[in-house]
């Protein structure tokens, strides 16, 4: 058999049909070789014993015997070491049905026990973070756990307590502290660590798993979505280990995919349209609704002409509710005016295509990335799956990560060198990329060394690919002028090789050096010599862009992108200019999924009274929000657990988001109800009640999403959407506004090291408004957590 250089012979094994028992081993996780159930014989007189297939690396003419009565021995004893002290309380344990320990217990376990309950040693379960229970008597010790929070999220939450049958996972004061991710609660190939959300909430067997898509923040995970009794009960990765298509995130998913879940089902949702009657809304039939919006939209048409009427949506919103909304905008309500809901400060997608089609990466050029640039952004806290990739591409592969932040970010720990660089500044560093000459202008402008601003500059010009993940920070001309980096910094093949070699032979020499009691640090790769392929999907080649250069615009939400692509705010008046134009040029506002007021932070006041101008809000959305509450009618409409579509993410990819529950209460999808009202107005929208005909229109007439349908998505996962081709560059003048945006720096502005790290970490959670407030994830309450003595 053959495969890829450098293959680990267990995952070499599984390609081509032989799977390998494992407990320590977890695709993505340094080697650990610790269980011994993935022992084989591998026939080479050098190596007279049974070797582990997990930390071997296939080679020429291998001969491995994985099948014989030596190993089976091996593998049925280290089951029985295992059960020991194992409970064996399947029946009511939340992992049996999906637990590997049993799995591999029926597969290679003998059938009989020498094991008395009596002589079990017995540690008692317990809770240690609000998210994560503890039986650790299930546990086989296979540290995949500790090896997840170590190296996937740089945490180093969790270790292993004490020794031998008295083992257990904890945290060294007993209480976890951490991001909540629940990724080692994932990995656990046990009932050891369990989600407490879930806890005695369904069998596996009883879950109908859905594939769908998180729709938080714009990494965009897919994510198995398990429902029972039509309720939403828990969400897990897509692993592509077989149970699925494979998802852009493997096993990763962030604590607001995984747990802010509730709010789909909280009391707080909208279950009927709501209608106001004098100074109260009280709850109405759909038809009364839908046919007074109707009416009244036309009649402030009819009064008040062509853009009379504003459309603002929520960026969270699929493709083809955008779609719907644009349309309805466009032929029913004759207005240019249809925007979504921007940030003040937002990545500026219009500035970044404005010259033509950037190459975006994805997370598996991230990946796969030589150098990475992080600008303006800290993804740990705003795109989870992001900062995972780039903590994996540093520790896995060796890319070297250089930051140039004025927020602070844990991903520094991961930088071959971090800069904080005075707020507002972060163009400098482009300037200096794009003319040698102005790299001490640019440091003094960043308010850091030159020779550090000349090191980053070195990098990235000797690099073969460099990946550019930027953030909303990065503003005006700079985000413009990224799409000059590549005929600037060209790539050369011979110097790119070069500069590589050195760098991994500067770590490797660094990390020879240190003994095993100093453990190196994250971003020295101690297995590059091990482990020569390592990447996340089995059996795949390195995936790199064409370009030297790709970016990652790290845009706000989680359909931003999307929003962007179906034409909102491609003309008219922007959402925020419709709201100052209420009650003058706009006379009445639709609004879809966005919660103005809310967003509005300190300005809800100015916001209320511009919505209090109007003659007519609409609103569709989940919850009765700020907004809603001032609306004259409001739709209660689905979550994306009740929904179905599409959604863009930030590296351009289209993904299917499929419904895994019934609308709750009254709710309709927004799409429909956009549509219905058309009806209505006597304007026939054209999707024939279907929404796959929605996505048809989207095929028919957005550029990129030619050929592409729900099953094709459906069943094949991500596609790539390619904006259109270059419009051309005006190098002079872009370069020329660059400079000007630098020269206005304010130099006299202190980098405050100190500010910055305070105000590090609180950003993503205060954006959802409408998700995060109807969540109890969030603030979970943990009086009530028990710690049962041991
Ligand atoms: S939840 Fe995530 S961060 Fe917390 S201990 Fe587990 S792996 Fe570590
Ligand atoms: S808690 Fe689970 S993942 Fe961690 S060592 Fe024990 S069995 Fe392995
Ligand atoms: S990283 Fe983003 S898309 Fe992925 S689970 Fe977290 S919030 Fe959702
Ligand atoms: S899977 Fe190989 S030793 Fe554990």
């Amino acid at each position: 058999m053959t495969a890829p250089k450098g293959e680990l012979l267990i995952e070499a094994c599984e390609m081509h049909g032989t799977y390998l028992p494992r407990f320590c081993h977890f695709r993505g996780l340094t080697p650990q070789a610790s269980c011994r159930m993935c022992v084989v014989r591998v026939d080479n007189p050098k190596i007279p014993k049974l070797q582990t297939a997990c930390t071997m690396p296939v080679s020429e003419g291998m001969v491995v015997t994985t099948k014989s009565e030596e190993v089976e021995s091996v593998r049925a004893a280290m089951v029985e070491f295992l059960l020991a002290n194992h409970p064996v309380d399947c029946p009511v344990c939340d992992r049996a049905g999906e637990c590997e320990l049993q799995d591999q217990t029926f597969g290679y376990g003998e059938d009989r026990t020498r094991s008395q309950y009596d002589d079990k040693e017995v540690e008692l379960e317990r809770q240690i973070s609000p998210f994560i229970y503890n039986d650790p008597q299930r546990c086989v010790t296979c540290k995949r756990c500790t090896r997840v929070c170590e190296e996937w999220m740089d945490e180093n939450a969790i270790t292993v307590l004490n020794r031998g049958a008295s083992t257990i996972i904890s945290a060294f004061s007993g209480w976890v502290e951490c991001s909540d991710c629940g990724k080692c609660v994932d990995v656990c190939p046990t009932g050891t660590l369990l989600h407490v959300p879930y806890k005695y909430v369904a069998r596996p067997w009883d879950l109908k798993q859905v594939p769908t898509v998180c729709n938080f923040c714009s990494d965009g995970c897919s994510m198995l979505a398990g429902t029972r009794n039509e309720e939403l009960v828990r969400t897990v990765a897509r692993d592509g280990r077989g149970r699925t298509a494979e998802g852009i995130n493997h096993d990763f998913l962030c604590s607001l995919g995984r747990y802010t879940i509730d709010y789909v089902h909280s009391q707080e949702r909208l279950k009927r349209p709501m209608i106001r009657r004098g100074d109260t809304l009280v709850p109405t039939t759909w038809d009364e609704a839908l046919s007074f919006v109707a009416s009244k939209l036309n009649e402030i048409k009819a009064a008040n002409g062509a853009n009379s009427v504003g459309v603002i949506s929520a960026a969270r919103l699929l493709n083809e509710d955008q779609y719907a909304l644009k349309k309805f905008a466009t032929h029913a309500l004759d207005s240019q005016h249809a925007d979504f809901y921007h940030d003040d400060d937002e990545v500026d997608l219009a500035a970044f295509f404005k010259h033509g089609a950037p190459t975006i990466a994805t997370q598996e050029h991230l990946q796969n990335a030589d150098v990475i640039l992080l600008i303006g952004s800290d993804p740990n806290e705003e795109n989870p799956l992001t900062a995972f990739s780039i903590r994996w591409a540093v520790r896995q592969k060796s890319a070297q990560l250089f930051t140039v932040n004025s927020i602070a970010s844990r991903l520094e720990r991961q930088a071959t060198k971090a800069l904080r660089v005075r707020e507002g500044s972060e163009a400098a560093i482009i300037q200096a990329l794009l003319d040698e000459a102005k790299v001490d202008d640019a440091a003094a402008a960043l308010g850091v060394k030159a020779e550090d601003v000349k090191a980053i500059r070195k990098a990235v010009a000797e690099a073969g690919n460099v990946v550019v993940v930027f953030g909303d920070e990065l503003r005006g001309a700079a985000v413009e002028a990224l799409s000059l980096l590549e005929s600037v910094l060209p790539a050369n093949v011979e110097t790119a090789t070069a500069a590589r070699a050195a760098y991994v032979d500067g770590l490797q020499r660094e990390v020879r050096s240190t003994n095993s009691t100093q453990k190196p640090s994250v971003n020295n790769n101690p297995y590059t010599y091990i482990v020569e392929h390592p990447v996340l999907k089995v059996g795949a080649d390195r995936v790199t862009t064409a370009t030297k250069f790709a970016f990652l615009p790290l845009v706000r939400y989680s359909n931003s992108m999307g929003a962007t692509q179906m034409g909102l705010g491609a003309e008219g008046l922007h959402a925020k200019a419709m709201l100052s134009a209420a009650g003058s040029s706009i006379k009445a506002l639709y609004v879809a999924g966005e919660d103005l007021v809310a967003k509005a932070n300190g300005d809800a006041a100015s916001v209320r009274a511009q919505l209090g101008k109007l003659d007519f809000l609409v609103v569709q959305d989940m919850f009765l929000s700020e907004t809603a509450e001032l609306a004259d009618v409001v739709f209660p409409v689905t979550s994306f657990a009740e929904a179905q579509g599409t959604q863009v993410n930030n590296a351009s990819q289209v993904q299917f988001v499929r419904r895994a529950i019934p609308p709750v209460g009254q709710s309709r999808p927004d799409w429909m109800v956009t549509a219905s009202i058309a009806k209505l107005m006597n304007v026939d929208l054209g999707f024939g009640g279907q929404l796959k005909n929605v996505f048809k229109e989207i095929a028919e007439n957005v550029a990129g999403y030619a050929g592409l349908s729900h099953n094709q998505l459906a069943n094949e996962g991500a596609k790539a959407i390619v904006q259109p081709a270059p419009n051309g560059v005006d190098a002079a003048d872009v370069k020329d506004r660059l400079v000007s945006q630098v020269a206005q720096i304010n130099r006299n502005l202190a980098v405050d090291n100190a500010a910055m790290t305070a105000q590090a970490g609180v950003r993503l959670k205060t954006r959802y408004t409408t998700i995060t407030r109807h969540s109890n994830m969030l603030t979970p309450d943990v009086s009530e957590v028990k710690v049962f003595p041991a």
